[in-house]
């Protein structure tokens, strides 16, 4: 089997195992990308935090590994905050100190014990000290993990979101301080409760209506029963009073209702940057995997990728408010040769082959009227004949990412599949954006309300792209097409 190559303007480390982003923070103009990494091997063990920076969310140079397993546990997934006011008393002659918070996973005993810990930088996440009072936070069990924690204006304290994985409930604790936490609420059962519940993120969003009201969004993440299954997200929308997350559900439907954060298969964990400079924008990326394949990709000498990094929004459709994700503007930058078709006619059976398309770095951005029944599909075409498709149905409102038709998908019996996300045109216009780099490959429709995350593992060189109407008319009334500059050169498979 092939192995892919190495994604160029998506993070991966250059080697080893990467799952969950962890620790998003901004601070002194880098953006910091930790995650779960383990510096022995390309399957998931020996977890600590990797680390890597970026001045403009495309380019990363990875770092020395910040916090390593050692032999009494593991440093599992977690946040950093820029301690700005000193709370913590950990800043070091005014330098404001980046403060970890994360669960440390205890193997030493007979039975594994999760509880939280810190450890804080006045080097910009260099070098790391860890708190000499660990543990901050501890409740005896053994599933207690992944905090996320935020400065909360309002209430004037910190407040971190974490989970009781098996009970399938976030918990919400408060401190003024960092170093001692006080229980505040719980939140769940309720939404998806198949498997385990996981890193928890809490953050505001203003409506896009220029209403100026202001709702939180509770991220959770499933182990099972993911929209596209195996592990995924859900979200709810709802208040946040300095105590308790109310859920408002999302549509007229029961309250507590959750929506899936992205109907592909690969994007787990997601996490909101914190301390970034323009307040009122709130990024986040994932990792691009699921649980239920993720050690057995086929990618050498490195396994894993986090998604684009991808702006926030909170947009009102006639279902009613959905997360909206829209790749940061940023990427905008990785455009170089460029393709452009407007006013194409296609009738049932037709396709428009897209001149100078062929490459694995790509960016698409298509406007489509289609008919009441129309049908289009992207393909991405492969000299060996295999193919990814991308679709949008107007009669049954959906938008695919269909990636049974290619060789590489034997590693894993559930990787073969075509996922399905909802999207309704808008008075028969579809907007559709399309991001590749060699195996990610990310579909956002309409605002960003339906988005759709999956590997893709093409096999032969790429031949182009076609877009076909199958069924119904459509008028393509404009399409762009950029290859996209590779930030850094693949490293060799
Ligand atoms: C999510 C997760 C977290 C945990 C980490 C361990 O993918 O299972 O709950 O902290 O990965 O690597």
């Amino acid at each position: 089997m092939n192995s892919a190559i190495r994604p160029t303007f998506h993070f991966a480390p250059a080697r080893f195992w990467m799952n969950d982003p962890n620790g998003l923070v901004y601070l002194g103009g880098e953006y910091h990308l930790f995650y779960q990494f383990n510096p022995t091997a390309s399957e998931w063990g020996q977890i600590g935090w990797g680390h890597a920076v970026s001045r403009d969310l495309i380019n990363w140079t990875e770092l020395a590994e910040a916090l390593p397993a050692n032999e009494c546990g593991m440093a599992f997934s977690g946040s950093a905050v820029v301690d700005l006011e000193n709370t913590s008393g950990f800043s070091d002659k005014g330098t404001p100190a980046m403060v970890a918070i994360y669960t440390f996973h205890s193997t030493a005993g007979d039975i594994p014990h999760q509880s939280q810990h810190l450890a804080w930088s006045v080097d910009c996440g260099r070098n790391w000290q860890r708190y000499e009072g660990n543990p901050v936070l501890d409740i005896g069990s053994g599933s207690f993990r992944d905090p996320k924690v935020f400065w909360h204006t309002e209430s004037a304290q910190w407040i971190m979101a974490i989970v009781l994985a098996s009970e399938c409930k976030v918990q919400f604790y408060g401190s003024p301080n960092l170093l001692e936490w006080s229980y505040l609420s719980d939140f769940g059962p309720c939404g998806n409760t198949e498997g385990e519940w996981e890193c928890p993120d809490l953050f505001p969003l203003t409506i896009e209506d220029g209403s100026n009201q202001r709702k939180w969004i509770l991220k959770v993440d499933n182990t099972l029963g993911g929209v596209a299954g195996g592990s995924g997200g859900q979200y709810f929308v709802g208040e946040f009073d300095g105590t308790r997350f109310r859920s408002e559900g999302l549509d007229d439907q029961s309250a507590r209702d959750s929506r899936p954060v992205d109907y592909g298969s690969d994007f787990y964990a997601a996490m909101t940057w914190s301390n970034t400079p323009a307040d009122d924008r709130r990024i986040w990326l994932a990792w691009m995997s699921n649980w239920h394949y993720a050690n057995s990709t086929p990618t050498h000498p490195w396994r894993g990728v986090q998604s684009c990094p991808r702006s926030l929004h909170l947009v009102s459709t006639n279902a009613g408010l959905r997360l909206a994700q829209r790749p940061v503007e940023e990427l905008r930058q990785l455009r170089r040769r460029h393709g452009c078709w407007k006013n194409v006619n296609l009738a049932q059976g037709q396709s428009l082959l897209l001149e100078d398309s062929s490459g694995e770095t790509l960016e698409l951005a298509l406007q489509v009227n289609m008919g009441p029944d129309a049908l289009i599909t992207l393909h991405f075409l492969r000299s060996s004949g295999s193919t990814t498709t991308v679709s949008f149905d107007n009669k049954s409102s959906e938008l695919m990412i269909d990636r049974r038709g290619m060789a590489t998908t034997t590693f894993h019996p559930d990787f073969s599949a075509c996922h399905r996300g909802p999207l309704s045109s808008d008075d028969g216009i579809v907007d559709i954006r399309i991001l590749l780099d060699h195996c990610c490959l990310e579909v956002f429709g309409g605002k960003g309300e339906t988005v759709i995350t999956d590997l893709v593992f093409p096999d032969g060189s790429p031949d182009g792209v076609t877009v076909t109407c199958e069924q119904g008319a459509a008028v393509i009334e404009t399409l762009d097409l950029w290859h996209l500059d590779a930030s850094h050169e693949p490293a060799t498979p």
